[in-house]
């Protein structure tokens, strides 16, 4: 059964009257209140049924209910859900020792989301700056960049509607374009205070916009002949989205940090800052810590999904199901006035409108199709990465007429 119409909650009149009063007022929410979940579908309160094409915002990586990760975190909830890092946590070991396994880099420092992880690379990158004797380290960062909402994140961020109303902003950051090495060149010889680049694979946020693989390996030489921290944003396009566990893995280069987030407790709150030799003995005791980061919990989510992966054959699988995704999208939108491109990689994909299309969040909802729409006019998919090819053929079957609709009306 379709949902009936589901409009936003922008309107003034729905702001007015709230439909969750003691929550702060701090998303235009769609009314839909989510109950229950099974592999990419999700149900909603009142029994409609939706395809999650949007994984809580690339965070469901197993999707729900997963047969093998709900059994396990089960387990883990009659042994320990929290101690704190005054002792050692065997499971913070055991999931750092894999991440720096399938990244190549030496240590990890957890955390409970992404701009935490975020925070902690900033924070790497001024400590590093001033072990170098650097007295005002800066970090260059993106225009259309997105890195969270705290007041160092935001600052970070290359968007004035996150920033305003914030000022003053966090100092030490200097804008530079995304895939224009000559821009990041003339910084190199204009700023001697550089510590550090820091810039997200492939935008989430900002659009779903990719830094070109040789973008990326000319960063990795310039950070290098410069002494610069390259620090990438992983926190969505990591954990397998694009097909390899770590997007810059397509461009066959290594960041010195990377942080993570999202998908890598399948919902389970984890964060994680990875860092390679570079930046390994840069925070110190006393430099950096959190109560939650890295609890028994979280890190049991962490271990189980990249098991759970692995064993599943999820990162082919998401490779394969992005590619089924974005041929059928391209082929269906062939020739239409408006679709300006498809990008994205793996299960991280993009449809650019020629115009503002948010909209369309509330009529794919009606339609029984969960999305996003960043930028204001991209159309964001980001599902679990077990979708199964006859899901993704019916996501198309859902997402192609309302996009072609909406394009022949306004
Ligand atoms: C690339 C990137 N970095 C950081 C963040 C912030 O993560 P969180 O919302 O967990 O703080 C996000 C969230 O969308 C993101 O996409």
């Amino acid at each position: 059964m379709n949902a009936p119409d589901i409009a936003l909650t922008q309107t003034a009149a729905a702001q007015a009257a709230r439909p969750m009063p003691h929550v702060m007022n701090t998303y235009s929410r769609l009314p839909i209140a989510l109950s229950h979940g099974q592999g990419v579908w999700v149900w909603d309160t009142q029994g409609r049924k939706y395809l999650d094409g949007l994984g809580g915002i690339a965070v469901n990586t197993l999707g729900h209910n997963h047969p093998k990760l709900v059994p396990a975190l089960q387990h883990q909830l009659t042994q320990l859900i929290h101690t704190s890092n005054y002792y050692e946590i065997p499971l913070q070991e055991q999931l750092a020792a894999k991440l720096c396994e399938l990244s190549g880099l030496s240590a990890v420092f957890f955390c409970n989301s992404g701009l935490e992880a975020n925070e902690a690379a900033l924070k790497i990158a001024r400590k590093y700056g001033h072990d170098k004797g650097i007295a005002r380290p800066e970090v260059v960062v993106y225009e259309k960049a997105f890195h969270g909402r705290s007041i160092a994140t935001l600052s970070a961020t290359g968007n004035v509607k996150v920033q305003q109303g914030f000022e003053p902003l966090v100092e030490g950051f200097v804008r530079v374009p995304m895939n224009d090495l000559a821009a990041l060149e003339q910084v190199a010889q204009s700023n001697p205070n550089i510590s550090a680049v820091f810039l997200e694979t492939i935008q989430g946020e900002g659009g779903v916009n990719p830094a070109r693989w040789e973008y990326l390996q000319g960063l990795r030489a310039l950070c290098d002949e410069q002494g610069w921290l390259l620090m990438l944003d992983e926190v969505q396009c990591g954990i397998g989205r694009t097909g390899k566990w770590f997007a810059h893995q397509w461009a066959g280069i290594q960041p010195d940090v990377m942080p993570l987030a999202k998908g890598l407790g399948s919902g389970v709150p984890v964060g994680a800052v990875v860092v390679g030799e570079k930046a390994l003995n840069v925070l110190g005791p006393g430099n950096h810590g959190t109560t939650f980061g890295g609890n028994p919990l979280a890190m049991r989510a962490g271990v189980e999904t990249l098991r759970i992966m692995e064993e599943d054959g999820l990162m082919a699988n998401a490779a394969a199901m992005g590619k089924l995704l974005a041929d059928g999208l391209r082929e269906r939108l062939a020739g239409i006035p408006g679709v300006k491109e498809v990008r994205g990689a793996g299960l991280m994909i993009g449809i650019e409108l020629d115009r503002p299309c948010g909209v369309l969040l509330g009529r794919a909802a009606s339609a029984g199709l969960l999305l996003s729409v960043t930028a204001d006019s991209v159309i964001r998919l980001v599902p679990p990465l077990i979708l199964n090819a006859q899901e993704a053929q019916q996501l198309l079957d859902l997402l192609c007429p309302l996009i072609k609709d909406f394009l022949a009306e306004s």
